[in-house]
């Protein structure tokens, strides 16, 4: 529990103090003995540790222990202080050391008495011979186990969640492990600009305004232009940067208004060369990971999704977490590949989670078209199946389930203007074992064994008394488009459910898979999200307009039916999530201005703007391929935790606000004069 709606003015007047005392205090704490190095600590030596006060275990009213633990350091040291004689200098130190309130910054000196080996988790044991407050933690300020701390405390919930700090140094310690890794493989670290300009690369920008009257910059959405000119400049053959990127679009757990990528161009290569780099990196990681950490699961009992991964010399430290597995060093055979088009068919989601069993079937050719009016208002609708299996699933666990999946769903899925999802489900004791409303010819021709729509659908219709039959009903296009089928969405909605209410294994497993072949463009409805590149083709790129074609059949294609055209772009995807993407880029300024202007139909303003883009590629670019991997969505699935705002020190809410230092701040009268700007009148906000 967290005291006060208003903490920082709560903690202060609650320390409110008389002037003189305030800086005598200030001056005390000013000066502290420096901390002596673990290595020194031997029995009889006086020794001075730095770090916060932990709880006082008093075992008599003249005996008690303390902990002091240091930030980052994995064995807090025990401090004992005792007394006999009252009055003594060991009494008034007992004293000093009650009054001192838990969890302040203290530096103490003492006589060590044992020496903590980290081995075998034992602490380091001093006998108490002057303790230091250098800032008292307020006292009221309640500090209780699993504490939430509202997000305005965000330093509160970081010092005291044991799982946030964990998965901050985690960050921290793959972050580093990353820049060995690359610098090892040859690639060099640069810096590009935060203050960049405004260009329809894809996403929505943050517009920066500044004191030139009419001028701006924008922050960038990647740094995708810069990364490309490197190449150009001949400055690197591999560059790499931890970079800040910054897109104003919707929010959601895995999404940042401001993110961290590490990112990565090599000169003179292929979109294959840079999968193997990546992939080589991914393997290298795990491998490092698989020697240094495990994973953890809290035993709350409601978090078999939540892992916290910490070094293994901190095990048995933690209360109320245990040892769970390690992270398993992944296969040596490539990851595998699979085209857009063929995730889209088999999983419905352009980043298929390989874990949930059973996959997506067509039905439409077979099911009855009164069946198919029943669910939806399209004509020849395509109509796709899944069966979903729950461990010891009978027909009544499953209805209850199936309540439980469709009370929950979100907007999106229960409002689907193409229907809503059709659930039957398998029944031995019911006509036609439940499946009746698809009358007996269509039971017959899916459930006959004999048939050859039972041999094409074998993984779908070998039923078993409980399986859940799911149909979904879409319009019927030429080709896919978008992230995902609503089929594809409610597969994954279904195994979460499944895995959270225990009715399937929750498998920790980690499951690469690169998705290549993916469109070079889509359609602008279906990108309705973001901006694209303004131009007037009724389709933007893809991922981003500088994206090469994947083969010379597709560079035809451009010409003649560009939304046929494949791009040579890859994704990265672990267990439903993208982790990062790349592609093969278009080197050759001529081609790079032809898929803007005659392509895209960017107007001579739209392609301006990437002139500088324009002339790099015209001095002699070599061919280039990059990548940027989504670090926080890195992390964040190596943690366990399917949001990437467990994983930053300090994210934004879901509104995009830091509500710890009040971010975004209203702009004053004289700021508003000063940028040249002006509200116009109407809402509020
Ligand atoms: P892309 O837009 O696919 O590619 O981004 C790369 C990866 O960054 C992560 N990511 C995000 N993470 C958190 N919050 C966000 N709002 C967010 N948006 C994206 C994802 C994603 O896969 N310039 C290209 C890369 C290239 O072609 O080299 C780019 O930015 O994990």
């Amino acid at each position: 529990m967290f005291l006060g709606t208003r903490p920082y003015e709560h903690a202060a007047t609650s320390t409110a103090k008389e002037p003189s005392t305030l800086w005598d205090d200030y001056k005390q704490s000013f000066h502290f003995a420096p901390a002596s190095p673990r290595g020194s600590f031997c029995v009889g030596g006086i020794v001075t540790v730095h770090g916060f006060l932990g709880k006082r275990r008093d075992i008599s009213a003249k005996a008690a222990f303390i902990d002091v633990v240091h930030p980052g350091q994995v064995r807090p040291v025990q401090v004992r202080s005792a007394w006999d004689v009252e009055g003594s200098p060991e009494h008034v130190l007992h004293q000093q050391l009650k009054s001192a309130s838990a969890y302040s910054p203290v530096a103490v000196t003492g006589e060590v008495e044992s020496v903590g080996d980290e081995e075998n988790k034992e602490n380091s044991l001093l006998r108490l011979q002057s303790i230091q407050v250098l800032n008292e933690f307020p006292r009221n300020i309640i500090v209780s186990k699993g504490v939430q701390f509202p997000a305005t405390a965000r330093h509160l919930q970081m010092r005291f969640s044991e799982v946030l700090q964990r998965r901050l140094a985690f960050r921290s310690d793959v972050a580093g492990w990353s820049r060995r890794h690359l610098t090892e493989a040859g690639f060099r670290e640069f810096e590009t600009p935060v203050l960049f300009k405004s260009t329809p690369e894809g996403a929505r920008e943050f517009v920066v305004p500044t004191r030139r009257r009419g001028f701006a910059y924008a922050l960038p959405q990647s740094p995708q232009q810069f990364k490309q000119i490197l190449m150009a400049s001949g400055v690197a053959g591999g560059y790499f940067q931890f970079a800040r990127c910054f897109r104003d679009e919707d929010l959601r757990a895995d999404r940042q208004p401001e993110f961290t990528q590490l990112d990565l161009e090599m000169a003179f290569a292929t979109g294959e060369d840079v999968m193997q780099a990546v992939e080589r990196y991914t393997k290298d990681l795990f491998a490092y990971l698989g020697e240094n950490y495990r994973v953890t699961t809290d035993d709350s009992g409601d978090s078999n999704f939540e892992a916290a991964p910490i070094p293994v010399e901190a095990l048995g430290s933690v209360k109320g977490t245990q040892p769970a597995r390690s992270f398993a060093v992944l296969p040596s055979e490539p990851f595998q590949r699979m085209s857009y088009d063929e995730v889209m068919a088999r999983f419905g989601s352009d980043k298929p989670d390989l874990r949930i069993p059973g996959e997506i079937h067509r039905l439409d050719s077979v099911v009855p078209a009164g069946f198919k009016r029943m669910i939806t208002s399209l004509e020849d609708p395509i109509i796709d199946a899944w069966r979903l299996r729950l461990d010891n699933g009978d027909p009544y666990q499953s209805r209850e389930f199936v309540k439980q999946l469709f009370d929950n769903l979100p907007p999106a899925l229960a409002k689907n203007p193409e229907g809503m999802t059709a659930v039957l489900i398998y029944n031995l004791g019911r006509p036609l074992c439940g499946l009746d409303p698809l009358g007996h010819e269509a039971f017959g021709e899916i459930t006959d064994p004999s048939t050859e729509t039972h041999k094409r659908l074998a993984e779908l219709a070998d039923f078993q008394d409980g399986d859940i039959l799911l149909l979904q009903a879409r319009k019927r296009e030429p080709f896919f488009s978008g992230g995902s089928t609503a089929m594809g969405q409610i597969r994954i909605e279904a195994y979460r459910k499944a895995v959270e209410l225990g009715l399937l294994p929750c498998d920790d497993s980690f499951r690469f898979l690169w998705v290549v072949g993916f469109p070079m463009f889509t359609p602008t409805e279906a990108k309705a999200d973001d901006p694209g590149q303004g131009g007037h083709a009724g389709f933007s790129a893809t991922h981003h307009p500088f994206t090469a074609p994947l083969t010379e059949e597709d560079f035809e294609l451009l010409q003649t039916d560009p939304l046929r055209a494949k791009a040579d772009h890859y994704d990265l995807v672990v267990n439903g999530v993208e982790l990062g993407g790349g592609s093969r880029r278009i080197h050759v300024a001529a081609v790079q201005e032809a898929v803007m202007r005659d392509i895209l139909k960017m107007d001579d303003a739209g392609v301006a703007q990437f002139g500088h883009l324009l002339e790099a590629l015209r001095a002699g670019c070599p061919p280039h391929a990059g990548f940027a991997l989504g670090f926080d969505r890195l992390v964040a699935v190596l943690s366990g935790t399917n949001s990437v705002r467990d994983v930053i020190a300090f994210p934004k809410s879901m509104k995009g606000e830091d509500l710890s230092v009040k971010s975004p701040g209203r702009l004053t009268p004289a700021q508003l004069e000063t940028y040249h700007l002006a509200l116009r009148p109407g809402k509020t906000e």
